[in-house]
């Protein structure tokens, strides 16, 4: 099945098509830039744009910065707080025209990422962390989703964890690398603490420079980098959108569909 996947992020909109079964992006990436703010209408507008770029009448998953449970957002760190309690996959569906799914955009990076990326046929508890703007995470045993696992607003150092470790803060604070190496270190262990997971997969685009900042991270779980980079988002919530139109549904997304039967138990 061909699916529109759009990614929304806090500087870009990003959309393609994508065989939904293959994982493969089929058209270019048509990229326009989030609006200002970032307030509701604004963000719907630039993805009926989007869509209407590739004269779109299809099924459409999105991926969103926040908790997202059966279209709704439910939070909004590095967003307009007025999207809390938005019912984005209506506002989405209004703009397009066409039938939306809408997921946490970690989950959706992770989604990509088990199934065709670094998790590939991997078991056992891993998280998969994006490092961007915000921290994003999606947690998996044995290739089953734990749906909006917002593992990043934890308390470090008296603050939120995301402040400190994100890779915005080490361009807002101009950090060396070795300064914020430590201060994901510290973050990662935490994780460590509490989950114990069997391994991390690391993404975003900083996850491109591993090398400047991964030999500060001491955790037991050995540390990759994400295979998907910049597609995971798009094809992640193309991926999505697939498994629950594949299926009749149209309520909260079935991590079970998506990964069943793809190598990852
Ligand atoms: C949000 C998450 C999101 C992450 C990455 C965090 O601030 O709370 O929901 O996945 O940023 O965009």
């Amino acid at each position: 099945m061909h699916v529109l996947g759009i990614d929304i992020g806090g500087s870009g909109i990003k959309g393609a098509v994508v065989d939904a079964e293959t994982g493969d992006m089929i058209t270019e990436r048509f990229r326009l830039e989030t609006p200002e703010g970032a307030k509701p209408e604004a963000v719907a507008a630039v993805v009926g744009e989007i869509a209407r770029n590739f004269a779109w009448k299809g099924p459409i998953g999105c991926t969103f910065p926040a908790v997202i449970r059966n279209g709704v957002a439910h939070s909004a760190a590095n967003v307009d707080k007025s999207w809390i309690g938005t019912d984005a996959k209506a506002l989405f569906e209004e703009t397009t025209g066409c039938p939306v799914t809408v997921i946490n955009d970690a989950d959706a990076a992770g989604i990509a990422e088990m199934v065709f990326g670094a998790g590939r046929d991997k078991q056992g508890v891993i998280i998969m962390l994006t490092l961007g703007t915000g921290i994003g995470s999606a947690v998996f045993v044995d290739g089953h989703l734990l749906p909006n696992a917002e593992l990043v607003h934890i308390e470090m150092n008296g603050g939120d964890a995301e402040q400190q470790a994100a890779e915005s803060a080490r361009q807002r604070e101009d950090m060396s690398w070795k300064k914020w190496g430590k201060l994901l270190n510290q973050y990662f262990q935490k994780l460590e603490f509490l989950l114990s997971p069997d391994l991390f997969i690391v993404g975003g685009g900083v996850s491109k420079k591993s090398d400047k900042f991964f030999q500060y991270i001491e955790t037991r779980a050995p540390l990759v980098v994400a295979q998907m980079l910049n597609e995971a988002g798009i094809i992640g919530g193309a991926m999505a959108a697939h498994a629950i139109f594949q299926n009749g549904e149209d309520g909260e997304f079935d991590h079970r569909v998506i990964l069943g039967g793809q190598g990852n138990g």
